[in-house]
């Protein structure tokens, strides 16, 4: 899916391993994520990371764990918001597939606790699955409004957060796995 070019690897490969200011750092990663990856939208990602607590002194390891951490938090958050919707008045079919909202979101909670746990431990290709089934059950819960007409999902706001915050996490441990093999491989960077 993701796939590394050589312009990029010159941008991240001094991302890794010099001492550049906070600031420029949220900008270069998000920048770095946007282009590797076009789920990324880099207003989003510096937006979502900028303000997050602990981000201005952290290196592209430590915004990978912010961002798991804010997928973390929106997720707890939606689940609790879905809760709320379900004690309104809703058709039944907006209804039950509000249900299987809730239960995607359950899911997504522990999965992110899971992937927060995995990534600590550098477990990157078991954060990598976690949070991809976090990113699908965004997808999921949303496609479940637009499989029937005339139904509007009260989600979609939402969905999309979960989906970009996935996105930074996975772009984030691709390019820790990246900047780790050139490390190995001697930084074969300038192709
Ligand atoms: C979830 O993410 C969106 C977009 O960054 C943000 O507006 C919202 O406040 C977040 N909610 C929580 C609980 O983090
Ligand atoms: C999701 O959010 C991003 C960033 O704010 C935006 O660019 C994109 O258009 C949104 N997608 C949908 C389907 O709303
Ligand atoms: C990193 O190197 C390992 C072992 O050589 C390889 O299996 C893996 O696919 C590489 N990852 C990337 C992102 O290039």
């Amino acid at each position: 899916m993701i796939s590394p070019s050589c312009t990029l690897s010159l941008f991240i490969f001094p991302l890794l391993f010099l001492p550049i200011h906070a600031q420029t750092l949220i900008h270069g990663t998000c920048k770095v994520c946007s282009q590797q990856d076009p789920i990324v939208n880099y207003q989003f990602c510096t937006t979502s990371l900028e303000p997050a607590s602990g981000s201005h002194h952290a290196d592209v390891r430590g915004l990978g764990r912010i961002s798991i951490q804010l997928t973390h938090q929106n997720v707890s958050d939606t689940r609790g918001h879905i809760k709320t919707l379900l004690k309104k008045k809703y058709s039944s079919s907006i209804k039950m597939r509000l249900n299987d909202c809730f239960e995607l979101y359950s899911d997504a909670v522990t999965d992110t606790k899971h992937a927060m746990r995995s990534y600590k431990s550098k477990h990157y290709d078991e954060a990598n699955m976690l949070i991809s089934s976090v990113m699908d059950a965004a997808t999921t819960c949303e496609n479940g409004f637009k499989e029937k007409r005339n139904i509007v999902s009260p989600l979609t706001k939402r969905n999309n957060a979960t989906f970009e915050l996935s996105g930074i996490g996975l772009s984030i441990i691709h390019i820790l796995r990246v900047g780790t093999n050139q490390t190995l491989q001697g930084a074969n960077i300038s192709g």
